[in-house]
C-alpha cells in the first residue's frame, strides 16, 4: 500500500513536472510566434518588402508569357499546322524518363492554389482581404501571378507534343490538389516558411535548369526554352526568399537558426509529394528515383543546398547571443551536409549492387521507365 502511495506520489511529480515543460514550451512557441509576426509587420510597415522583394518580380509589361513560347493559334491554318508539326517532331526524340521528370514538374507546379493558401497562414504576411495594400500581400499576389505561368505553360507543352497520356496527368494533378501537402510543421511561422520557400524556389530552379539541358542535348530546343525561362523565374523566386530569410537571421539569429534546424529535421518535404494517379500510392517516390537516376534533380543536390545555405546565412559564425538550444540547432545544421553527402554515398553504393528495376508509369502510356 504504501509502495502504491509512493508510486502514485512519484508519477504526480513526473506529470507536473511534464506538464510544467509543455506549458514553457508553449510559452516560448508563442513568444516565438509573437515575436515573428511583429517582425513581419515591421519589415512591410518600414519599407523592407517594397524596397528588396517587390523589385523581383517582373513588371507584367515586361514578363514573358506562355503564348510567346508555343504556337499560335491566330495564324493561319497551314502555319499553326506547320509550328505544331515541328514541336512535336522535336519532342519525339525526348527518352521517357525526361518526359516523366518533365510531368513531374509540371504537376507539382499545377499544385499552385494549395501553395498560395499555405503562404496565406503566416502570421504577419498574410492578405487578408485579397487585395490588401501591405508589401507581403502584394509579393504573395505577384509570386502567385508570376507562378501560374509555369503550370500553364508545361501543361500546354505537354498537351501539344502528344507524348504522353494527357488523362492521366490531368488526373494526378486533380487528385494532388484535393490531397494538398503536408509541408512545413509550422505553417503560421515567418521563420519557417521563408526558409521553406528559399529551399523550395532553389530545389525548382535546378530542376528546370537540369530539364532545360537535358532537353536541348536530346534535340528538343522548344522545350529547353521554356524550361529556362522557368528556371530563371524561380532564380529571382529563390533570391527574394533567400533575402528575406538573411534580413530575419539579422533580426532574430536565435529563432531563425532554431527554425533552420527544425525544417531540416522534418527533411523540407517536397510539395508534390501527395500526388497519385489513381493507381500507384507511391507516384511521387518513382518520379524522384527517376529524377535522381537521371540527374534532374538528386540527393547530392540537396546536400549541395544545405551548404549553399548554411553559407549563406553566416550560420556558422552566428556567436554570443546563441541560447543552448540555438547552439545546438546551429551545430546540428552545420554538421548537416556532411551528413547527407555521406548517406549518399551509401545509398550510391547501395544502387550500384542492386539489379536494374523498372516501373511503368500512367503518364507515359504505361511504358516502364528505370529506376534504379
Ligand atoms: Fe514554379
Ligand atoms: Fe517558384
Amino acid at each position: 500500500m504504501l509502495q502504491v502511495k509512493k508510486h502514485s506520489s512519484h508519477l504526480l511529480r513526473l506529470s507536473r513536472r511534464t506538464l510544467a515543460a509543455t506549458a514553457t514550451a508553449a510559452a516560448t512557441a508563442s513568444c516565438d510566434e509573437q515575436r515573428q509576426e511583429q517582425m513581419m509587420r515591421r519589415l512591410a510597415e518600414d519599407g523592407w518588402v517594397d524596397e528588396h522583394l517587390l523589385p523581383l518580380l517582373t513588371p507584367v509589361e515586361e514578363a514573358w508569357q506562355p503564348a510567346e513560347l508555343l504556337p499560335t493559334f491566330a495564324a493561319p491554318a497551314d502555319e499553326h499546322q506547320s509550328q505544331v508539326a515541328e514541336l512535336q517532331a522535336r519532342a519525339a526524340g525526348l527518352p521517357d524518363d525526361i518526359l516523366v521528370c518533365l510531368v513531374g514538374n509540371m504537376v507539382t507546379e499545377e499544385g499552385l492554389p494549395t501553395y498560395m493558401s499555405m503562404a496565406n497562414r503566416v502570421a504577419g504576411g498574410s492578405d487578408a482581404t485579397g487585395c490588401d495594400d501591405h508589401g507581403w500581400a502584394r509579393w504573395l499576389r505577384g509570386w502567385t501571378a508570376e507562378e501560374n505561368r509555369h503550370g500553364d505553360l508545361l501543361n500546354r507543352y505537354l498537351y501539344l507534343c502528344g507524348r504522353v497520356d494527357m488523362r492521366q496527368v490531368e488526373r494526378t494533378v486533380h487528385h494532388l490538389l484535393r490531397r494538398g501537402m503536408r509541408g512545413i510543421t509550422q505553417p503560421s511561422s515567418p521563420h519557417h516558411s521563408l526558409i521553406y520557400g528559399a529551399f523550395q524556389e532553389r530545389a525548382t530552379f535546378v530542376s528546370h535548369a537540369r530539364t532545360a539541358k537535358s532537353a536541348a542535348r536530346n534535340g528538343d530546343a522548344c522545350l529547353a526554352k521554356i524550361c529556362g525561362v522557368i528556371a530563371a523565374d524561380e532564380k529571382r523566386h529563390e533570391v527574394a526568399y533567400t533575402r528575406a530569410s538573411a534580413r530575419a537571421f539579422e533580426a532574430d539569429p536565435d529563432g531563425m537558426v532554431r527554425a533552420l534546424a527544425a525544417v531540416m529535421r522534418a527533411k523540407v518535404t517536397m510539395p508534390g509529394e501527395l500526388m497519385t494517379d489513381g493507381r500507384h500510392e507511391r507516384l511521387f517516390d518513382h518520379f524522384s528515383a527517376v529524377a535522381q537516376r537521371s540527374g534532374v534533380y538528386t540527393a547530392a543536390d540537396y546536400g549541395d543546398m544545405v551548404e549553399h545555405f548554411v553559407r549563406r546565412w553566416k550560420v556558422a559564425e552566428l556567436g554570443a547571443d546563441l541560447s543552448g538550444e540555438g547552439r545546438r540547432a546551429q551545430d546540428y545544421v552545420c554538421g548537416l551536409p556532411r551528413k547527407i553527402r555521406r548517406m549518399e554515398e551509401l545509398a550510391h553504393d547501395r544502387a550500384a549492387q542492386m539489379e536494374a528495376r523498372s516501373v511503368g508509369f500512367s503518364w507515359v502510356f504505361d511504358r516502364p521507365v528505370r529506376i534504379h
